[in-house]
């Protein structure tokens, strides 16, 4: 009696798991293996942008850190990059104010859908002189670190009365001194316009969770602070953005 309920219970097992094998891989399975994915991954939509972001920080150096504008090296996400022309077009800025050059390719590329636009110049800041920098007319490149106060005078020096304009912090990426980017940067912003701050990815939001505070702790901080701005959402409808809560929209009234 025992032997012959442990057959059927081996039948039993091999004829599920024949099923399962066919409907895992016979091409006739393919329709409902993808609509079984598919409802997988929309019910972990976040997961899903999560574990991709970490896949493609992963492999930095086949993705964001191998990046070149018309020949020029930036260290982007190209769905920021087309956010940034949205935002460009947008706004219309007189100025872009960008903390964090590196090779200048995020200045050029600002500076070359400026040209298209007929419109706006670029104030770039580092603290290191990358070599090769790209030239162009439209791109003013300055020397220092971004809260220095000399910087900081040059930088609103440049920018005449009415004149609209966007910021984007992309340079020291510690909360400290993000935040003190925001304090220093955040009264140049016109209003409708944006204060963007990128890499707030970092500190296990979703990638480097052991960074430690970060810039995503800086708008924490920033905005118990500060009013006149908040989290435009719209910005990251394209889901994977290096700047996760950072595209901070200046409220107009
Ligand atoms: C992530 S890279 C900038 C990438 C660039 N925005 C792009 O899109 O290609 C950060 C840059 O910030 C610069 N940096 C670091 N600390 C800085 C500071 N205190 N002030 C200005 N720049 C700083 C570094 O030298 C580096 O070139």
């Amino acid at each position: 009696m025992r032997s012959r309920t442990l057959r059927y219970l081996a039948l039993g097992v091999l004829l599920l798991s024949v099923s399962a094998a066919a409907v895992l891989t016979l091409d006739a399975f393919r329709p409902l293996r993808f609509r079984w994915a598919s409802k997988l991954i929309l019910a972990n939509r976040q997961r899903v942008v999560d574990a991709f972001a970490i896949l493609f920080h992963a492999e930095g150096d086949r993705t964001y850190n191998n990046l070149r504008w018309l020949g020029t090296p930036l260290q982007k996400n190209p769905m920021d990059l087309w956010i940034y022309q949205e935002m460009l077009y947008e706004v219309k800025p007189d100025v872009v104010v960008e903390c964090g050059t590196y090779k200048g390719g995020t200045a050029y590329y600002l500076a070359r859908l400026m040209d298209l636009l007929d419109k706006g110049r670029v104030l770039t800041v580092d603290i290191e002189k990358h070599p090769n920098l790209p030239q162009h007319p439209r791109i003013t490149y300055l020397l220092g670190s971004s809260t220095a106060p000399e910087i900081v005078g040059q930088v609103r020096s440049s920018i005449k009365p009415g004149e609209t304009v966007l910021v984007l912090l992309d340079s020291d990426h510690s909360m400290k001194h993000v935040l003190d980017e925001l304090r220093l940067y955040h009264g140049l912003v016109t209003a409708g316009s944006y204060l963007v701050v990128e890499d707030t990815h970092f500190n296990g939001h979703p990638i480097l969770p052991k960074f430690g505070p970060g810039p995503m702790e800086a708008v924490e901080q920033f905005l118990k602070e500060n009013q006149d701005f908040r989290i435009d959402p719209a910005r990251e409808k394209l889901m994977f953005t290096f700047n996760p809560r950072g595209y901070l929209v200046k409220r107009t009234s």
